[in-house]
C-alpha cells in the first residue's frame, strides 16, 4: 500500500483514507514499538531543522530508528551551509541525495510545499511558520480517536488559533469526519480567514467562541494550544493575551472525564504526556507507508 500522495506538506490533502491507514497501522506498531526493527532497514531520514524542536524531531528519530533506518541530520542552522547562505531548495535538494525521505521545520509559512518541488523523495513538512503540521495533526488525530472516537465527536479547539499551526492541521483533517468544532480564542487571535473559508467549503461544522465556559459542558473533548509568543510580531500583543484561556482544576471542575489534549510545549496550561508519546508509532506508521514499494 502506498499513500495516494507523497509529500505531506498541509492535512488539506490528508484523505479519510490516508488518516485511517496511518492511525490503522500505529495501532499495531504501538502494541511493541521494538518489534519492527525488519521494517525498513538502512532507510535513512534526513532532518532538516531551521526551527527548535523537541518532540518532532526526536520522535522522528525514534520512528526511523525503530523501523531498522537512521537519520541524517542538518544539525543547528549555524553549522550548516544555510549560515553561508544557502538556499533551501539547494539545500533540501542536497538532503535528498543522502536520504530516502526529508523532514523539514521552517519558520517561513509555504516553505514545505515550494521546498517539495524541488525534490523527488517524500518530503514531510514538520511544521512551517503558522501554516500546517500534518503529522502532529496524525498524533492527534489517534488520541482523540482512542480517547474519544471521532466521527460523532464535538471537539473543543481552545488557545492560538491564528498562528497555532497544530490547529489549521488538526481543524482541516478533522472535516473528513463527522466532528463539530468549537473554536475557542479572544478575537484577536481567531482562525484564519482562509482556514476558516476551507472549513466551511467543506461543509463543516463550525462554531466560534469567545468564551470557553458556555460550551465546556457540550464538548467531548478538549484541545489546548500555546499562544505563539515567537510569531507575534509585538511583544506588547503578546503580554495583551498571555495567560488567557488557561485551562486547569478549576476551568473543568464538575466536568466529567473530558479527554484534554495539548501538542506541547506547555507554558501555563496541563499537559498530556501520552499525546506527545504517541508521536513514536504514528511518525513509525507515516514512514512505514511512505518508504513501501520501490522509490
Ligand atoms: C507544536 C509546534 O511546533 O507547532 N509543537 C510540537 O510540534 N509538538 C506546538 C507549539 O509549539 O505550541
Amino acid at each position: 500500500m502506498r499513500m495516494r500522495q507523497d509529500h505531506i506538506t498541509s492535512a488539506k490533502a490528508l484523505s479519510r483514507g490516508d488518516i485511517e491507514a496511518v492511525l490503522d497501522r500505529a495501532a499495531e506498531f504501538a502494541g511493541d514499538p521494538t518489534a519492527h526493527a525488519d521494517r525498513r532497514p538502512g532507510a535513512l531520514l534526513g532532518l532538516a531543522f531551521f526551527e527548535p524542536s523537541t518532540r518532532t524531531r526526536m520522535s522522528f528519530a525514534a520512528a526511523i530508528k525503530r523501523l531498522g533506518g537512521d537519520i541524517v541530520d542538518m544539525g543547528p542552522v549555524e553549522a550548516s551551509s544555510v549560515s553561508k547562505g544557502e538556499s533551501l531548495a539547494d539545500t533540501v535538494r542536497v538532503i535528498e541525495g543522502y536520504a530516502d525521505a526529508v523532514v523539514l521545520r521552517h519558520p517561513s509559512e509555504g516553505a514545505a510545499t515550494m521546498a517539495s518541488e524541488f525534490v523527488d523523495v517524500p518530503l514531510i513538512n514538520a511544521g512551517d511558520g503558522a501554516g500546517q503540521h500534518p503529522t502532529q495533526t496524525l498524533l492527534d488525530l489517534y488520541t482523540i480517536r482512542a480517547a474519544a472516537g471521532l466521527d460523532g465527536l464535538t471537539l473543543g479547539i481552545v488557545g492560538d488559533l491564528k498562528y497555532g499551526r497544530t490547529v489549521h492541521s488538526l481543524a482541516h483533517a478533522l472535516t473528513n469526519f463527522e466532528v463539530e468544532q468549537h473554536f475557542i480564542s479572544p478575537e484577536t487571535l481567531a482562525l484564519p480567514e482562509s482556514v476558516r473559508y476551507d472549513l466551511d467549503a467543506a461543509g463543516a461544522a463550525v462554531e466560534e467562541h469567545t468564551s470557553l465556559e458556555p460550551v465546556l459542558g457540550e464538548l467531548d473533548a478538549l484541545y489546548v494550544t500555546r499562544i505563539q509568543q515567537e510569531r507575534f510580531p509585538d511583544e506588547s500583543e503578546y503580554r495583551a493575551v498571555a495567560g488567557e484561556y488557561r485551562i486547569d482544576a478549576e476551568t473543568l471542575a464538575g466536568i466529567d472525564e473530558l479527554p484534554v489534549l495539548h501538542p506541547l510545549p506547555r507554558i501555563d496550561e496541563i499537559q498530556y504526556f501520552k499525546q506527545a508519546h504517541n508521536g513514536v508509532p504514528v511518525r513509525m506508521a507515516l514512514l512505514d507507508l511512505l518508504l513501501e514499494g520501490d522509490r
